[in-house]
């Protein structure tokens, strides 16, 4: 018989995106939902950005530019770094992909934290790599267990910090030591701080700022969370010129769309709209953080713009009666964090209806 599939691909579940949030509120029979379970912008992207989509698309008959140029630049200004030390991915997501395509093979191990974001273990799996998962010591990241896990057959180390779906963050000092424990011929070392604007521990590393000292790390960002721009795509990595390169020559030329492009080019010129969205989140994160705590339902300490909230056994039942009520928050269980509930910070108004939803269900 003719073997058409890898056998890599037998193990890899696909990723639970669920229905479109439309359909959802049809289904709940609700005229909207306010959506607390993806991590998305609490008010949307910024009216610079709506422009600028809305100019380009008169183009968009026309391939964009496959370097990125021009929001290349403005990053690489942004960031202090190189145009050359940077890749654009159709979020952060495809980057992920584009190392393990570029770097990662049978018999390669790669140690992820273990609950975290589900992709690192399905780019591990396509690639037919092995993964070493790294328990979490409660809520954190157990850098001695990760370090421990490193051997010859590693090729590369996953951190993710702010943490999905913790919210907690790996400290400046601990990973410095880290970083210096790999050694001189470290495996590659992926940081993925697709939630650090909203970070403002001053403890919290800047994995941009470690670059000239770990010639394997890979910086991942994202456009996404911050900006606003999850349906855009827009993700990014920062790292050494040879790293990028690498990736560079796995990556579709028109990996990152005309529209994608002008947004990120906008919301990144859009200082005003950036830096508000980090004060709302935090403001509302530490509020909200609070409140739930004083309902008897505690979070870790999240750098993120979401919480992972401890409630107990009964976390369906209020997950299912939030729903009927209009809001969708995540399933810890399926996070691996069973009676949990991952919930996003949202705008002043809806964290106030989750709230009032929970005080109603008492
Ligand atoms: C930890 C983490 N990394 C990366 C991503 C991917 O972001 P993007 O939307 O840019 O693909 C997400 C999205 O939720 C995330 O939670």
């Amino acid at each position: 018989m003719r073997r058409l599939w890898r056998p890599a691909i037998d193990k890899v579940v696909p990723y639970p995106v669920g229905k479109p949030l439309e359909i959802l509120a049809a289904e709940a029979g609700l005229p909207s939902l306010v959506r607390l379970s993806a991590n998305e912008h609490p008010l949307g992207p910024s009216p610079r950005v709506i422009r600028a989509i809305a100019d380009e698309a008169r183009q968009v008959h026309l391939y964009p530019d496959g370097d990125a140029s021009r929001l290349r630049a403005a990053l690489a200004t942004r960031l202090a770094v190189l145009p050359e030390q940077i890749i654009f991915g159709n979020g952060a997501d495809e980057l992920l992909a584009l190392l393990a395509w570029a770097a990662f093979e049978p018999g390669d191990e790669v140690v992820v934290p273990h609950p975290s974001f589900e992709p690192y273990a399905t780019v591990v799996a396509i690639a037919g790599a092995d993964l070493s998962p790294s328990p979490l010591a409660g809520y954190d990241t157990d850098l001695d267990d990760m370090l421990r896990r490193v051997s010859e057959r590693t090729k590369a180390v996953i951190l993710c910090s702010p943490h999905n779906p913790t919210g907690t963050i790996v400290r400046r000092r601990a990973l410095g030591a880290f970083l210096r424990a790999l050694g001189p011929e470290p495996p590659l070392i992926v940081l993925d701080e697709a939630y650090r604007d909203f970070s403002d521990d001053p403890d919290a590393p800047d994995g941009v700022a470690l670059l000239p000292s770990a010639p394997t790390l890979l910086v991942m960002r994202t456009f996404s969370k911050i900006a606003g721009l999850a349906g855009a795509r827009v993700g990014y990595a920062v790292a050494g010129a040879e790293v990028i390169d690498r990736m560079n020559r796995v990556r579709a030329p028109y990996n990152l769309n005309r529209l994608g492009q002008v947004a990120a080019l906008a919301a990144l010129e859009d200082v005003e709209y950036w830096q508000a969205t980090r004060r709302l989140v935090i403001e509302e994160r530490e509020r909200l953080a609070r409140e739930l705590a004083r309902r008897g339902y505690p979070a870790p300490p999240s750098q993120a713009n979401f919480l992972l909230v401890k409630v107990g056994a009964g976390a369906d039942t209020i997950r299912d009666r939030l729903y009927r009520a209009g809001i969708l928050v995540r399933d810890g269980q399926a996070l691996g964090f069973p009676g949990h509930l991952r919930i996003s910070v949202g705008a002043r108004e809806a964290n106030e209806r989750l709230l009032r939803t929970l005080d109603a269900q008492r």
